[in-house]
């Protein structure tokens, strides 16, 4: 290949970026318990409860998970209510509901085993370039590039890249594919993202530990915060909701669930609208009897945040039985992050 134009970095330089790296997390790398999995599904598993999550939030759930699913079979034999029950607090439902999708296709389509071909990866619900990169990498130490969140961090700083990373993916994609060792692919890429989630972090870069600072131009030039190069925020709206937590005699509260598609899709939560819910909870329950509001609960999501006021009504007269869940029974029923502060309040 030599220096030809769309390098940008020397054959020599390749060489001693892979093996100072490898060097490193030969003796600072992580050991997780999805590293040196040789079964893909837990891998699979690992890569997309890992997607916008740290390893520490994601430890539990993975055990959890794979208790419960421990294969491909048992995952798409399963309610879409069990899956989303054992994701709770996770956040990003949809890569639950994915999950449970793509094991469908599996088992319907490929024989219930984890296609090895990129192209037919690709056609899994949830899963893009980068999670198949990281997946067949790391189960099959295929020669296959990722980009993730950490890896374009440490990308944008090695070059100083001076546009928001979402501004240069192809450029950074190029980067990455040069990088990676063809020789140690699945170590090249844990090793990667080891660096920028334990030295190369946002806001505290460890630059004299870096196996890379000598080629990282940011670090060479003291201002590795200031890369990557922020992409201007759009201001997130705050809606404003209340809640009805609807309680009778019989130790019961009403929930009802939210449509499958969509925000949330199929989690539980208590009646709520923007602004007024009196109308709401006479429609549903005419004798309704308001007893007190309790704190307000704040939640963010990725383009909004929320507020929620919740209203404690007393309902006498119950007919309906649909919708009264008995106060012990709650935790059987997946909740929105939001709804389950409320259930805590
Ligand atoms: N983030 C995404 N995939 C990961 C992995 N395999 N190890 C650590 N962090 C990750």
């Amino acid at each position: 290949m030599g220096d030809s134009n769309n390098q940008f970095l020397s054959d020599g330089e390749l060489v001693e970026m892979r093996r100072s790296l490898l060097d490193w997390y030969r003796q600072q790398g992580r050991t997780l318990p999805w590293r040196n999995e040789p079964d893909i599904y837990r891998v699979w598993i690992s890569e997309i409860m890992l997607q916008q999550t740290q390893v520490k939030t994601v430890m539990p759930y993975y055990e959890r998970w794979l208790e419960r699913f421990p294969t491909v079979q048992a995952l798409a034999a399963a309610d879409l209510q069990d899956v989303l029950k054992l994701w709770e607090g996770l956040g990003y439902y949809a890569r639950a509901r994915n999950l449970h999708h793509a094991s469908q296709q599996m088992v319907n389509e490929f024989g219930g085993v984890f296609p090895e071909d990129l192209e037919k990866i690709l056609t899994l619900k949830g899963i893009g370039r980068t999670t198949a990169g990281g997946i067949l990498s790391s189960a099959r130490n295929l020669p296959l590039s990722i980009l993730d969140g950490n890896v374009k961090r440490v990308l944008a700083r090695l070059v100083a890249l001076d546009v928001p990373t979402n501004q240069a993916i192809a450029t950074l994609w190029a980067m990455s594919d040069q990088l990676i060792d063809p020789e140690h692919p699945r170590d090249f890429n844990q090793a990667f993202m080891d660096l920028g989630a334990t030295l190369c972090t946002l806001k505290n870069p460890d630059c004299p530990r870096c196996p890379w600072q000598q080629f990282c131009q940011a670090s060479q030039h003291h201002t590795p915060t200031d890369f990557p190069r922020k992409a201007l925020k759009k201001k997130v709206p705050t809606k404003r909701l209340v809640a009805a937590i609807a309680y009778n005699s019989r130790n019961e509260v009403f929930i009802q669930q939210r449509p499958e598609t969509g925000l949330l899709g199929g989690l539980w939560e208590f009646p709520n609208v923007e602004g007024n819910i009196e109308a709401t909870i006479k429609r549903l329950f005419p004798d309704a009897i308001y007893k007190k509001s309790l704190a307000t609960v704040f939640h963010a999501y990725t383009h909004f945040k929320i507020e929620v006021e919740p209203r404690v009504y007393r309902i006498k007269l119950v007919e309906q039985k649909e919708g009264w869940v008995a106060i012990a029974d709650l935790h059987n029923y997946p909740f929105s992050k939001a709804h389950l502060k409320l259930l805590i309040n």
